[in-house]
């Protein structure tokens, strides 16, 4: 996490078990003052003891000034971040978080609100949650787990159905019985303008992108988190990228990312997760046809051609003009 971005000196002010294998990990400010405020489906980046950093998404309300909380689940496949969490980050430890940053904003106006969450995709379906139900917004959720004590925030979401059935619908695909959430038949059963949130693993994303535009949902009513990488990074090299603010042209090299060169060149780059997820590394282009490859940007944004993502996307122009 690079020092562009706003730093929050913060201490860790609970632990809660939520499920199995899922713990939530509460921030407050060290000075105990309010923090930046968030919006639902905002994420923020935790700065890890072996320097590495991660994003993960806020679970709380979005009115809340005066915590964070992030829902991990130690994942034995993951590059090494939530089981460091898990394993030694504890109440009264002290760690640095940088601001929230938004890329899977809720459309809070919209006339309904379709939740698909797989796995530790709750996360920011959750937060989505509770701003509706603050605005008294129309919603439903889908939320798919392998086994039922795997689910997180099961009993605050089991009043929520509680009070109004019908719309908490839970999906445990690995207990006898079990299947897999038949995304088609959901995005299906609902009206035409709803807007649909998906989150969860990659296979579930792309099914569920898939089916969305087979049933010709518009583009802009779709909208997705993606926790991994969806494509490889761009390591092809072989163009040129120019540095406008810092005056300086970089020869990007096979092997070589953008934000390698830029690293290498010493130029002040903020970055956190390196894969295309986080748009933390988000820079403005002035000239020149990126190569596309992160999880942030949607489609329509992605053809604009007037953002990129340097630590995982290219050039498809022999020379790229940042603002940087
Ligand atoms: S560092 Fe996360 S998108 Fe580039």
């Amino acid at each position: 996490m690079n020092a562009k971005i706003e730093d929050i000196d913060a201490v860790v002010a609970a632990v809660e078990r939520q499920a199995d294998g899922i713990s939530s990990w509460e921030f407050r400010r060290a000075d105990g003052g309010p923090l930046p405020p968030f919006t639902a489906g905002a994420h923020i980046d935790v700065q890890l003891a072996n320097g590495m950093s991660r994003s993960y998404s806020l679970c709380n309300a979005q009115e809340d000034r005066d915590r964070y909380v992030v829902a991990i689940n130690r994942d034995p496949n993951s590059r090494g971040g939530s089981t460091l969490i898990h394993d030694t980050v504890k109440p009264g430890d002290r760690i640095t978080l940088s601001a929230p940053r938004n890329h899977f904003p809720l459309v809070e106006d919209a006339g309904h609100v379709v939740l698909i969450a797989g796995g530790i995709g709750i996360t920011p379906m959750y937060c989505m949650i509770q701003r509706l139900q603050r605005l008294q917004r129309s919603w439903e959720l889908w939320y798919s787990c392998r086994q039922r004590s795997m689910c997180a925030f099961r009993e605050r979401l089991e009043a929520l159905e509680a009070s109004k059935p019908g719309r908490v619908h839970f999906n445990f695909d690995q207990e006898p019985g079990g299947r897999m959430l038949d995304l088609k038949q959901v995005i299906a059963g609902t009206l035409g303008d709803a807007h649909f949130y998906c989150c969860g693993p990659n296979p579930m994303l792309q099914a569920f992108e898939t089916a969305a535009t087979e049933l010709g949902r518009p583009r802009d009513h779709v909208h997705v988190e993606y926790f991994a990488a969806k494509e490889e990074a761009a390591l092809e090299g072989g163009y040129s990228v120019v540095c406008v603010q810092s005056g300086i042209e970089l020869r990007i090299e096979h092997g070589q990312s953008i934000l390698d060169a830029l690293i290498k060149a010493d130029i002040d780059i903020a970055y956190s997760c390196s894969e295309g997820i986080c748009g933390t590394c988000e820079c403005k282009v002035l000239e020149g046809v990126p190569d596309h490859r992160d999880s942030v940007l949607t489609p329509d944004e992605q053809a604009a051609n007037d953002r990129i993502m340097v630590c995982c996307s290219g050039s498809q122009s022999a020379r790229l003009v940042l603002d940087i």
